[in-house]
C-alpha cells in the first residue's frame, strides 16, 4: 500500500508516495525550500506544491516541527509563532481537499526507524534523537511511543540543549566535528542520566555523516547508532501515522 509523506523541516519541505510494505520512497522525493517567515500560509503553500507535484489522490500524512495534540500546533520553536493553536490537519486537509494526519517530526521518524530502521522492534527504552535545525525526540517503551517529549528543549549548562548541540548550532558557530561531537556527547549524557535507555538512534541530515563524528563520543553506556532511513524517516513515519488513521 502507498501513502503520501510530506515532513516540513526547518530548511526544507519534503514528501513522496511512500511504500509502507517496504517502509521507503516508492518514488524520489520532491524538495521545496521553507519559506521565511514560516507562517501557516506559507508552509501550506509549500507542502501543496510538494504534494501536488505527484498525480496523487489519497491519505497525506505530514510531520510538523513543533508539538502537535489532535492535529493542533501547540509550540512553534523554529517556523512562525502564529502556528500555535492551529488546526494544521484541518488546514492542510482544507486546501488539499485529502485526507490529512499530522504529528510531530521526531515522533514521526522514531516510528519509521521502530518499524522499518535501527530500532529492530527493541522492546526496552529506545531514544530516538534528530539532530537538525533543531533536536526532536521520539521515546519508545515496550515498542510504544510516548508522544511529544521534546527533549531538544532539555536544560544544559543553563542552555535550551537544541541552541548549543543541533546541527544549525554547529553551522552557525562553525563548530568542527569535535567540538560538535563534545556537546552532544553531553546532551546525550544528560538524556542518558534522565531516561537509561538501551539505545540512542541518531536521525537527521546529519546521520548520513554519522562516521564524522560518532567515532568521537565516549561515556555513554547505551548503543548509540545512525538512523537507517536517514533523512527520509520523517516522510516514511509520516506516511505510517497517517495509515493508522
Ligand atoms: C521542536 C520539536 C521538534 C524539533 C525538531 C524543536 O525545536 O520543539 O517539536 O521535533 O525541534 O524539529
Amino acid at each position: 500500500m502507498q501513502i503520501f509523506g510530506v515532513d516540513i523541516g526547518g530548511s526544507g519541505i519534503k514528501g513522496a508516495p511512500v511504500d509502507l510494505d517496504r517502509g521507503d520512497l516508492a518514488q524520489a522525493r520532491h524538495k521545496v525550500l521553507t519559506p521565511h517567515p514560516a507562517t501557516p500560509d506559507s508552509v501550506v503553500g509549500g507542502v501543496v506544491e510538494v504534494v501536488r507535484n505527484f498525480a496523487w489522490s489519497g491519505p497525506v500524512g505530514i510531520t510538523f516541527p513543533g508539538v502537535v495534540a489532535d492535529g493542533t500546533v501547540r509550540t512553534a520553536a523554529n517556523v512562525d509563532r502564529s502556528w500555535i493553536g492551529v488546526d494544521a490537519a484541518k488546514l492542510i486537509g482544507d486546501r488539499l481537499s485529502l485526507p490529512v494526519t499530522v504529528l510531530n517530526d521526531g515522533d514521526a521518524a522514531g516510528v519509521a526507524e521502530m518499524t522499518f530502521g535501527a530500532g529492530g522492534k527493541r522492546k526496552g527504552t529506545v531514544i530516538l534523537l534528530t539532530f537538525g535545525t533543531g533536536i526532536g525526540s521520539a521515546v519508545f517503551h515496550g515498542g510504544s511511543l510516548v508522544p511529544n517529549t521534546e527533549l531538544g528543549h532539555l536544560e544544559l549548562h543553563g542552555h535550551d540543549a537544541e541552541t548549543r548541540a543541533s546541527t544549525k548550532a554547529k553551522e552557525d558557530e562553525g563548530l568542527s566535528w569535535q567540538h560538535w561531537a563534545h556537546r552532544v556527547q553531553k546532551y546525550l549524557a544528560h538524556v542518558e542520566m534522565l531516561f537509561s535507555p538501551e539505545l540512542f538512534i541518531i536521525g537527521g541530515g546529519v546521520s548520513r555523516k554519522a562516521e564524522k563524528f560518532l567515532p568521537l563520543i565516549e561515556g555513554v553506556s547505551a548503543e548509540i547508532v545512525p538512523a537507517q532511513l536517514q533523512n527520509n524517516a520523517g516522510i516514511v513515519g509520516a506516511a505510517m501515522a497517517a495509515s493508522s488513521g
